[in-house]
């Protein structure tokens, strides 16, 4: 059966101005495929990366990572999701932006009946990304109850479930964020102190709250604009933790930093890493579907738009003003 699906696709790298609205055939599945009818899609900082061409891809390129819906039909060899599921994923390639899509089933997971389709599609990636950094991203001796981080964008997407899910771990998390609000927001969710990185010196606060000695993770998704500073919050032996580039990419810089900096390590991570495998991936969505599912993490979705209005959704998005996750409904 072909049929066709509303579809966000863009014909050449640019502005939120080049995302179009297209009717697009959806197929049937192949071997390892499935196709999915979207309940609801996730928004992203990655598909701002991906639509400005920072991120390459091959054009025409439907955007977006993340979505929830019902599984209509599944390709040979694929046995743990079947026609009739409820299913969610976060998952290359991108291609979420579409009432309907074939994709690989690899990524693809069953979602629970007690957790809606938007909180899914606000969650998953999103939320698979906070468990590999807190849980795996790790410095020398891992992290204990008690321990100090620095999570920059705390009021953000990944950064409200990031605040629920460290306080649930035990940790201090020092959050940042851009506005005194926002600031509160993150608070209210877990963490335990909150800097408003546009107003005040975030290395000179964190060195406060931690009497002087720093914390040991950093966890960065700002890139160009914390990255030097994010490395003088750290102890010695300290991790910085790099996940994002929302004002831009990391300069080069010395590797003899680390080292007058007290030893230190760095790691750019992604979380396609550690979905590399159908079990990782399972495994993940379980730890994240019980922290969800007993409302240690709520799944804050603060904006909603209509598929068609995307264009509004990335300005929104890069101009800094939205919190937690956004949904688009298709
Ligand atoms: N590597 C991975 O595995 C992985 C996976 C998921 C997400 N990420 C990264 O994690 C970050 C958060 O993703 P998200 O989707 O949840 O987005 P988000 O945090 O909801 O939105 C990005 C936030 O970054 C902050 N920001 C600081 N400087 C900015 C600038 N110059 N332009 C725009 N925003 C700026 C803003 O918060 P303030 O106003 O509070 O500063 C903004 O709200 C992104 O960088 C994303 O790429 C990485």
């Amino acid at each position: 059966m072909t049929s066709t699906a509303q579809t966000i696709r863009i014909d050449e790298f640019g502005g939120p101005e080049v995302m179009k609205l297209v009717a697009l055939p959806v197929g049937e599945p192949g071997p390892g495929q499935l196709r999915i009818r979207h309940h609801a899609c996730g928004l992203n900082y990655i598909d701002v990366y991906q639509r400005t061409g920072a991120y390459a891809n091959p054009l025409p390129l439907v955007l977006g990572m993340e979505g929830a819906g019902i599984v209509e039909a599944v390709g040979e060899g694929v046995t743990h999701v079947k026609p009739g599921d409820r299913a969610a994923y976060a998952s290359n390639p991108p291609g979420a932006y579409s009432e309907a899509r074939v994709m690989p089933a690899m990524n693809v997971v069953r979602l629970p009946d007690d957790i809606a389709f938007d909180t899914a599609a606000g969650m998953m990636l999103k939320g698979l990304t906070v468990q590999y950094l807190l849980k795996k991203t790790l410095p020398q001796g891992g992290l204990q109850p008690g321990d100090h981080v620095l999570f920059h964008a705390a009021a953000g997407g990944v950064g409200l479930i990031a605040c629920q899910w460290a306080r649930h771990l035990g940790l201090q998390l020092i959050g940042t964020a851009g506005s005194d609000e926002k600031c509160r927001l993150a608070l209210e969710h877990g963490a335990a102190h909150a800097i408003n990185y546009r107003s005040e010196d975030f290395v000179a606060r964190v060195k406060e709250i931690t009497g002087g000695k720093g914390v040991k993770v950093v966890y960065d998704s700002i890139g160009k604009d914390t990255f030097e500073r994010s490395l003088d919050c750290l102890r010695p032996f300290g991790l910085l933790a790099s996940f994002g580039n929302a004002s831009g990419p990391v300069p080069p810089f010395a590797l003899g930093t680390l080292a007058a900096k007290g030893s230190l390590y760095v790691t750019r991570a992604t979380l396609f890493t550690h979905l590399a495998s159908r079990e990782n991936t399972q495994a993940m969505a379980d730890e994240l579907f019980e922290v969800v599912r007993g409302e240690t993490v709520k799944v804050r979705i603060a904006q909603r738009y209509a598929l068609a209005d995307v264009a509004r959704a990335h300005h929104d998005l890069e101009a800094r003003q939205t919190t937690g996750s956004t949904v688009l409904m298709p």
